[in-house]
């Protein structure tokens, strides 16, 4: 592997919310030899002008793609990422099988991309709503040093797949409701949890407080935060404001929404104020596509630090 046109991506989850969006950046990317593979359900399908293969073991393992992006649930990506990875290639997965599994890398290239390049095969790509708030959370740690961070989620239907979407538009609109449907263990939904251990994953503060709350909205695409932190060291609004303006993949907008967020790269971040409440407290909301750099922006900017990973050891 050494450049985008000359390496073999599989996608697999092809037709699904995330896959499909994946597929059009892959060729934004400049990235010629593509595949797509989902289950036999949809294989044979014509899609962006490429015949869909079944995903099975031994179309897997085959040997004959260097990079597959997964984005096909937890239950199938346990089942076939290890064929994928005996077959010779690196797996980006995008479901939570993997992201807490000691020695996988759970990366955001923005903030912890040199783990990449650590990976035994398998790299895990964060949840959408970790990502976000990682990009947000990385320079500001970095200046002041994070104590603690509170978030609640606001969070677009797309984020649930396919048929998800499907039902949201079949749907009146006197029927919209706020939604929560992750599993519940009586205390917390895992989508609580899983933004909590793998922002401290990514991160490496093993230790930091951090309590979410997460909804679903009746939003299509784009999902939202608002976030309330506290710092070490004193970091006035306008200082978080001018080190937000300058990270990576980071643009300051006043009021970033889902629907400002839709359709373009970079997390929207604003109401950047103190939060009096608490000692250097500081409150910020932010806005991003859940779909591209929640997702399948994420897991492609992966691909691409493992290609210049590989140019760098040439
Ligand atoms: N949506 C998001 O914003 C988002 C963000 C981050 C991570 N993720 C994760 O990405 C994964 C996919 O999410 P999604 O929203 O794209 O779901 P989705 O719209 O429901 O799509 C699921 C995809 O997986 C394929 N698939 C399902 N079971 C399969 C199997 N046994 N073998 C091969 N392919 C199979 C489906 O193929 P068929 O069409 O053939 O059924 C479809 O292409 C999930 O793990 C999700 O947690 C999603």
């Amino acid at each position: 592997m050494a450049s985008p046109s000359d390496t073999r991506i599989g996608v697999v989850g092809g037709t699904g919310a995330v896959g499909t969006v994946t597929l059009g950046l892959l060729r934004e990317h400049g990235f010629e030899h593509v595949r797509v593979f989902a289950s036999a359900r949809s294989a044979g399908k014509q899609l962006n002008g490429l015949t869909v293969e079944e995903a099975t073991p031994e179309a897997l393992s085959r040997g004959d793609v260097d990079v597959f992006l997964f984005s096909v649930g937890t239950g199938a990506s346990r089942e076939l990422v290890p064929h994928a990875v005996a077959g010779g290639a690196v797996a980006v997965d995008k479901s939570s099988a993997y992201r807490l599994e000691p020695g996988i890398p759970l990366v955001v290239p923005e903030v912890n991309g040199a783990r990449a390049l650590e990976n035994e095969g398998i790299i895990a790509n964060p949840n959408c709503c970790t990502i976000p708030l990682t990009c947000v959370l990385k320079p500001l740690h970095e200046e002041a040093g994070l104590t603690r961070v509170r978030v609640a989620t606001y969070q677009s239907v797309s984020g649930a797949g396919a048929q998800a979407m499907e039902r949201l538009r079949g749907e009146s609109p006197d029927d919209h409701d706020l939604r929560m449907d992750w599993d519940f263990d009586g205390e917390e939904f895992d989508e609580e949890s899983k933004l909590r251990d793998e922002t401290r994953k990514i991160m490496e503060l093993p230790d930091l407080p951090i309590q979410a709350t997460c909804v679903r909205v009746p939003v299509m695409v784009g999902h939202a935060e608002a976030i309330w932190l506290g710092t070490e060291e004193p970091l006035p609004a306008e200082s978080a404001r001018e080190l937000l303006a300058s990270a990576p993949s980071v643009r300051v907008e006043d009021f970033p929404s889902p629907g400002k967020a839709a359709g373009i790269d970079d997390v929207l971040v604003g109401r950047i104020r103190r939060d009096p409440t608490v000692e250097n407290g500081l409150a910020l909301f932010l806005a991003s596509d859940n779909l591209r750099k929640g997702a399948a922006l994420n897991a492609i900017q992966i691909a691409e630090l493992l290609l210049s990973g590989d140019r760098a050891a040439a």
